[in-house]
């Protein structure tokens, strides 16, 4: 089916947003530190669902990031959190929505995987994560001074050894938000998707909008032929007709990996089998300028 036996790559994102420049450095090291975690699993054959997981624990437990720690309130001052994890090899989606008191969300998103229900919101999704040893914690332990404003989401794409391919993201949603809304980052087809038959994206960015274009749905239709970069261009294009910024990251079955975005600022982080550390940008410009 692949042709990237023994080949791995990992992409992942920290929130298309824009950044302070005393921010800067924090959402590349923190960038790199999630690529460190999930190529540390690949290296050694690990899975792919593995790997993004392992990376997206680290970006929701640095504050710099609106995911997990750090997470932007709703408007009754509230963390309301979801996350979304796809094993491409099976079609497995395991996501989480509006859930509450949990350290890692992207966590209840795995150990959904095996299990029916793709989608768990609310109380329903806590009563879950408790049942099934997630790492509960006070509401008010996830909230920072800094992320009270921030607006993102992050992410992480990743192909193994095997030539399987996993997608998931994470976020705290949008600030002020009603409580209760959900936007694109646990819904398949729009914030995400997995297919090791294809490829694997996760986008960040308004939810609304990106939901409205089913985004990542789109991606997936034009990745084989366009190649990862131009299918997210070609999607974000399309971002003007619903409103708000986007980003997103891919990585198609044969491993090519690509990122674009539409907002000010998207710090990516990559690694593959074929590179020596981790490379990392916080805007498509400075990878353009690096190789011009
Ligand atoms: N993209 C994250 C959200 O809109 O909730």
């Amino acid at each position: 089916m692949s042709n990237s036996k023994g080949r791995w790559a990992l992409i992942v994102h920290g929130g298309a947003k824009e950044i302070e420049p005393h921010e800067e450095e924090a959402n590349r090291t923190g960038c790199i530190e999630a690529v460190n975690a999930g190529a540390e699993v690949l290296a050694r054959g690990g899975s792919a669902v593995e790997a993004v997981e392992a990376s997206i624990r680290v970006l929701e437990s640095l504050p710099v990031f609106n995911a997990g720690t750090g997470s932007v309130l709703n408007n009754k001052g509230e963390v309301e959190m979801c996350a979304a994890l796809m094993d491409g090899s099976t079609l497995d989606v395991g996501a989480v929505g509006v859930i509450k008191g949990v350290k890692h969300p992207v966590s209840v998103a795995r150990s959904m995987l095996r299990q029916d229900p793709i989608l768990l919101s609310g109380e329903g999704a806590f009563m879950f994560a408790r049942d099934n040893h997630a790492e509960l914690c006070d509401p008010a332990d996830l909230v920072t001074e800094e992320q009270k404003e921030a607006q993102d989401t992050v992410g992480a794409v990743a192909l193994d050894q095997n030539g399987n391919l996993a997608a998931g993201t994470s976020t705290g949603g949008l600030s002020g938000a009603l409580k209760g809304r959900m936007g694109d980052s646990p819904m398949p087809g729009c914030g995400f998707y997995a297919d090791d038959h294809i490829g694997a994206v996760a986008l960040s960015g308004h939810g609304e909008g990106i939901a409205r274009l089913a985004a990542a749905a789109q991606i997936m239709g034009s990745i084989e032929r366009n190649g990862p970069e131009e299918a997210i261009r070609k999607a974000l294009e399309q971002m003007h007709r619903v409103g708000g910024d986007a980003g997103g990251i891919a990585i198609d079955r044969q491993g090519r990996a690509g990122w674009w975005h539409n907002s000010p600022d998207f710090t990516v982080g990559m690694l593959t089998s074929e590179t020596e550390r981790p490379q990392v940008w916080l805007r498509k410009d400075e990878d353009i300028a690096s190789h011009g």
